[in-house]
């Protein structure tokens, strides 16, 4: 059953070229961005809005704020970015014109399905699920649907349920620009074959794993981590510390890296060891700055980066270098190494790795 891998987890991290290779199959058959793969009404529902509120618990939660800053820069559209939990109780003010998309592996996840039903409430009328779970009562609830196709997910731990969902949020942020006439047709293109190569690249990240088990070899006794990244690396970031602690019980936090100097800064010193998502994009420079910060203070650096990065290897900065940028689809790319270094450090410290103490893989009940 586990195929010769050790766990659930490690099997499913490594099924993701295929995964996402099958979440972009009819996507990619059209040979266009069609809005048919949302839904046979599609194109007169994502026509039609005029904002997207994206709802979602945990892991499912990260993928829609890196969409939200898909769908801003891709397509123009504001967008918001919910936990389910707090959108069903607060008191929110509707826009008839928005479409809500709620985002669940399981379908099944309780705070989400009441927020979908909670947003229908307020006289909302366009809704988009993106879902593991053909079958799930989400799915049913929802006017419009994308199926990831990432396969049953085992693990407590969302890896391959978590990549689809990215790439089912960039053809919808795609999709929508299209539809608003911000795509020419050699963009069309380009992005469309880029999403071809998707699988590809993912199989040449998890070739990284013997380095990364040399970060999580270091780390797996620490007793704090911190995440860093900017743009849309900071939800990566976020994703990166969620693993880390849910399968290591490291305690492991997340910042935007400008938000640094604003009051975590004071937590590094030499046991605190801060991985960085250092992506060649405008924000690089920005970033570098930030870590120039956590080492005049002596935290110890793990960094991300691309393959013709300036960034250099030294005693405090421990260097991992990504195959090559990968524009849009680089928070898919990094998201990796950091289901990896989460999933080592775990195999490090001889936690139960596939079901981590107190957690449930779908919680069914508030
Ligand atoms: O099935 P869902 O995507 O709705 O589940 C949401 C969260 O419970 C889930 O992503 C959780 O955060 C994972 N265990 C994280 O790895």
């Amino acid at each position: 059953e586990l195929g010769g891998y050790r766990h659930y987890m490690q099997k499913e991290i490594f099924e993701q070229p295929r995964a996402l290779a099958e979440t972009l199959e009819e996507a990619l058959s059209h040979g266009d961005l069609n809005p048919t793969i949302f839904g046979d009404h599609a194109s007169n529902v994502l026509s039609a809005i005029d904002s997207v509120t994206i709802i979602a618990c945990g892991t499912s939660y990260h993928a829609a704020m890196v969409a939200r800053y898909w769908i801003e820069s891709v397509a123009g559209i504001p967008c918001n970015a919910e936990v389910a939990s707090e959108y069903r109780y607060r008191d929110s003010v509707p826009n008839p014109n928005a479409l809500i998309v709620t985002i669940s592996q399981s379908g099944e996840t309780a705070d989400t399905l009441a927020a979908l039903k909670h947003a229908k409430s307020l006289g909302h009328v366009h809704s988009l699920s993106i879902c593991n779970a053909p079958e799930s009562a989400l799915v049913r609830e929802s006017g419009l649907r994308f199926l990831t196709r990432a396969g049953p997910e085992i693990g407590v731990a969302s890896t391959k349920a978590f990549t689809t969902q990215l790439t089912a949020l960039l053809l919808l942020a795609l999709v929508l620009g299209k539809l608003r006439g911000r795509i020419s047709a050699a963009q069309e293109t380009a992005h469309l074959d880029a999403l071809r190569h998707l699988p590809a690249m993912v199989n040449q990240v998890l070739l990284l794993e013997p380095q990364i088990e040399l970060w999580a070899e270091r780390m797996a006794f620490k007793q704090h981590a911190l995440f860093l990244g900017r743009g849309l690396h900071y939800p990566i970031a976020m994703e990166g510390a969620l693993k880390l602690k849910e399968i290591s019980y490291i305690h492991a936090e997340a910042y935007p890296a400008g938000e640094l100097k604003h009051g975590p800064l004071a937590l590094v010193d030499s046991d605190m060891p801060v991985v960085a998502i250092a992506p060649n994009d405008a924000l690089l420079e920005k970033l570098k700055s930030n870590l120039q910060e956590v080492r005049a203070r002596g935290g110890e650096l793990y960094v991300l980066a691309d393959q013709d990065s300036q960034m250099q290897a030294q005693e405090d900065v421990h260097l991992i270098k990504l195959p090559e940028h990968a524009g849009l689809l680089s928070p898919i790319l990094h998201t990796v190494p950091l289901q990896l270094l989460a999933y080592h450090a775990a195999l490090q410290k001889g936690t139960d790795v596939d079901k981590p103490r107190n957690l449930a893989k779908s919680v069914t009940v508030e």
